[in-house]
C-alpha cells in the first residue's frame, strides 16, 4: 500500500491519478476528504496537528509526502506560526509517526536549492529542512528536488501566464536574468511514481529538471510567443522582491502568502547538481515548449485564456 498526502493538492492529485491508473494499491490523506477528486480509500490527516497520521500510514510500505504551509495562517494551535515553523512541525509530526508505523520509505518532492554558499531564501531553506528531516527518519527515504513544474494546475506556472497575460509590462526585478531549468508535469509525475521502484535512489536527495537552461526573463518571453501575445514583457524597473511580490499578488490574483516566498526564491539561479536522477531513472525529460504548449492546451480545456 502507498499513501500519498497533500492529495486534494497539484502534484499530489496528478500522482494519485497516475498511481490509480497503473493499478497500484493507493490510500489518500487530507484535512478535507470531500475534497479528493478520486475514487480511492481516503483518510482525514492534518500533518501540522498530527490528526489521523497513524491511520492514514497504517500498513503503507511507501509514503508520498507533497504538502507545503504557504497559506494564510489560520486559527488556533499553530495557526500563527511562519510556513517554515509550521513545516518543521509537520515534517516532524509526519517522520515520527512513519517510524511508529514501519514505513519503508518516504517520497518527498522539495525545491531545487541555489549552489552552496548562496544565501537561501525562507522558502528554499525550509524545502531543505523538511528534505533532511524525512531524510534522516527513514533511511530508505528519497527526496526529490525541482523548480518550476510546468502544468495546467501548478500554481507557479500559472501565476507567470496570468502575468503574461494581464500585463502590457511585467514586474520582474534584476534577477529576471536568474536561470533554472523548469520540468514537465509528465515527467515531474513519472519521477514520483517512479521512485519507490528504483533502489539505488533509496536514501538520496537528487534534483529533477527539464533539458532546457532559462532565465525567468526567457521563460516569460517563451509563454507569451507561445500564447501568441505579442507583447514586450519585462519592462517595468522594480528592484525589491516585496514590491514586485505585491504586484504579482494582486495582478495573478494569488494570496501574497504564496507569491512572496516563491518570488524570494528567484533571487538566485536554480540549477541542478548533476544528472543523477535522470540517469539511474532513463528518463528523458521533455523541452520547455513542449511542456507549455501542452500545459497551455489542457488550461484551455478548462477555461479560456484571455491573451489568447
Ligand atoms: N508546483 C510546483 O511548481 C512545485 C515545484 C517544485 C516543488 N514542488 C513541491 O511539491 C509539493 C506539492 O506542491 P503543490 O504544488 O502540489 O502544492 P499545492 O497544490 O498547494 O498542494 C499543497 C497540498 O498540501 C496540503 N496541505 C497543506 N497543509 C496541510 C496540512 N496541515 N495537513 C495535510 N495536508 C496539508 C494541501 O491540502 P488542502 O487542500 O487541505 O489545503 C494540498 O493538498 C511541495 O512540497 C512543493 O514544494 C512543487
Amino acid at each position: 500500500m502507498e499513501l500519498v498526502t497533500g492529495a486534494t493538492g497539484y502534484v499530489g492529485g496528478r500522482l494519485l491519478e497516475r498511481l490509480l491508473r497503473e493499478g497500484r494499491p493507493v490510500r489518500a490523506m487530507a484535512r478535507d476528504p470531500a475534497a479528493v477528486q478520486a475514487d480511492v480509500e481516503v483518510v482525514r490527516g492534518d500533518v501540522v496537528s498530527g490528526e489521523g497520521l497513524d491511520a492514514a500510514l497504517d500498513g503503507t510500505a511507501s509514503a508520498y509526502y507533497l504538502v507545503h504551509s504557504m497559506e494564510a495562517p489560520a486559527a488556533g494551535p499553530n495557526g500563527g506560526a511562519s510556513f517554515g515553523a509550521r513545516d518543521r512541525r509537520a515534517a516532524r509530526n509526519f517522520a515520527a509517526a512513519a517510524s511508529r508505523a514501519g514505513v519503508e520509505r518516504v517520497v518527498y518532492l522539495g525545491g531545487m536549492a541555489p549552489a552552496p554558499g548562496t544565501t537561501l531564501s525562507p522558502h528554499l531553506r525550509s524545502r531543505l529542512e523538511v528534505e533532511r528531516i524525512l531524510l534522516d527518519a527513514s533511511p530508505k527515504s528519497i527526496a526529490l528536488r525541482a523548480s518550476i513544474v510546468i502544468g495546467a494546475r501548478s500554481d507557479s506556472f500559472r501565476i507567470l501566464v496570468r502575468l503574461v497575460e494581464r500585463l502590457r509590462l511585467l514586474p520582474f526585478p534584476a534577477w529576471r536574468r536568474h536561470r533554472t531549468q523548469p520540468i514537465d508535469e509528465r515527467d515531474a509525475i513519472e519521477y514520483l511514481a517512479r521512485a519507490p521502484l528504483v533502489p539505488e535512489a533509496a536514501g538520496r536527495s537528487l534534483d529533477i529538471a527539464g533539458p532546457d537552461v532559462l532565465s525567468y526573463g526567457d521563460m516569460i518571453r517563451r509563454i507569451a510567443d507561445l500564447m501568441g501575445v505579442g507583447r514586450a514583457p519585462l519592462g517595468l524597473r522594480l528592484s525589491q522582491t516585496p514590491a514586485a511580490s505585491a504586484v504579482v499578488s494582486a495582478v495573478a490574483g494569488y494570496p501574497l502568502e504564496l507569491v512572496r516566498p516563491l518570488m524570494q526564491s528567484l533571487e538566485t539561479d536554480l540549477l541542478p547538481r548533476d544528472d543523477d536522477a535522470k540517469r539511474l531513472f532513463r528518463i528523458r525529460p521533455r523541452s520547455f515548449d513542449r511542456a507549455v504548449e501542452w500545459a497551455l492546451r489542457e488550461w484551455e480545456r478548462a477555461e479560456p485564456l484571455a491573451a489568447r
